[in-house]
């Protein structure tokens, strides 16, 4: 026998940590016990019934009646890749709105369906006018316009007041990047005219990775039944997902059943809290963090209209190496915060406050970390220290 077959390892064994980067966030004790529980089959009826309950909550977080709302087995990029899948045809045009990393994830995706991509672009850090969209549609006369709410990599949260009805006299479908929104801010897909949107479990909604929420409305679902091929996604394609999802109850593929008992326990607990209430939280902690920072001498990457409660992106002052001061804090205090990404790597941290983390007691913790910690990591103090020695 070989060595393989004598494989023994001692039971998995964590360390508790506390997720304040981009995601995933911890998830909340009441969620982590639903997942839990023993699995029961996927058409049996008491799950087909939760099912329903997932999808209607779903529906109330992010406001939207759109028929087509489920979560994605998978996570957060098989929903974004799901709404590319099911809506572009070869040679359709899809006009990318570029200001961060997940919207080059965008424009990589609908290549890769064969799209005619076409972007507009913005410096990593800001957001886009609505003149700037209205000319971008009228240069390149797209079939889908895409683009990101909440962008994760920049700590930017794109205005979306007009965007929709501008992709309506454009006769253009809008699909919305709301990863790092749903459940934590203010979010209406259907007063905004969205068509398309996706979303994660691990941030706003307290749970582990492992779904992608995924919504579809009536324009979009017209593009998709006048397809003049399949899909080219057998997994991700909603007219068959829909025969599982909707009344039929047909088998397409085993449904991961445990995160969806954590999906309605964590959806359940934001209606319980009351949508509002949610998005009042997520903007009371934030401001509670960007003013401590301030206070601390930081400088905030993003100005403050349009800064995204869930991410805040800090510049690391010049004379800190951001590396070792997050490793610091996750080998010390076993806190995660993240580093930067793309164009910003190596510029900014990304402080993330999503769903059960966002809290008062965790903005003051870190807030006391960087007061007291933080000084030694300054390139003045290693130098004292080092003359002192
Ligand atoms: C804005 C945005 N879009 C898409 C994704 C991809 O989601 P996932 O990593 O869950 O696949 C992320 C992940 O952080 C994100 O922040």
């Amino acid at each position: 026998m070989s060595d393989r077959h004598r494989l023994s390892l001692a039971p998995i064994d964590t360390p508790e940590r506390l997720l304040l980067g981009p995601g995933p966030s911890n998830a909340h004790p009441t969620v982590l016990e639903a997942l839990s529980r023993s699995p029961i089959g996927h058409l049996d009826p008491l799950y087909v019934a939760l099912m329903g309950e997932v999808q209607e909550l779903l529906r109330y977080t992010w406001q939207t009646d759109n028929r087509l709302t489920l979560p994605m087995s998978g996570t957060g990029s098989a929903a974004m890749e799901a709404t590319i899948a099911n809506v572009v045809e070869p040679g359709d045009t899809v006009l990318v709105a570029v200001k961060g990393y997940f919207g080059l994830r965008l424009q990589d995706m609908a290549g890769r369906y064969r799209a005619n991509v076409q972007t507009i672009e913005k410096p990593w850090g800001e957001a886009f006018s609505l003149e700037e969209i209205e000319a971008g549609l009228k240069q390149h006369k797209p079939k889908v316009l895409a683009i990101v709410h909440a962008e994760t990599s920049t700590g930017v949260c794109q205005p979306m007041e007009g965007i929709g009805d501008l992709c309506r006299q454009h006769d253009c479908l809008l699909l919305l990047d709301t990863v790092t929104s749903l459940g934590a801010v203010p979010l209406f897909l259907d007063e905004w005219k969205v068509d398309l949107a996706y979303s994660c479990s691990q941030k706003g909604l307290s749970c582990p990775p492992g779904l992608g929420p995924f919504s579809m409305g009536p324009r979009a679902e017209d593009k998709l039944m006048a397809r003049s091929g399949k899909v080219p996604n057998w997994y991700l394609d909603v007219s068959l997902l829909n025969q599982y999802w909707g009344s039929d109850r047909v088998y397409h593929h085993t449904a991961p059943v445990n995160m969806n008992f954590g999906m309605r326990e964590a959806l359940r607990l934001i209606a319980e809290e009351g949508l509002e209430n949610v998005w009042a939280r997520h903007r009371r902690n934030a401001e509670r963090l960007w003013n401590g920072l301030e206070r601390l001498g930081l400088a905030l990457h993003v100005p403050s209209e349009l800064r995204l409660p869930t991410l805040t992106t800090v510049r690391i002052p010049e004379d800190v190496d951001g590396k070792a001061f997050t490793l610091h804090l996750l080998n010390k205090h076993g806190i995660e915060v993240g580093g930067g990404l793309g164009a910003l790597a190596g510029k900014v941290w990304r402080i993330g406050l999503m769903g059960y983390n966002s809290r008062e007691d965790n903005v003051d913790l870190l807030l006391n970390l960087l007061e007291e910690e933080l000084p030694a990591f300054r390139s003045s103090a290693s130098a004292v220290a080092a003359a002192v020695a």
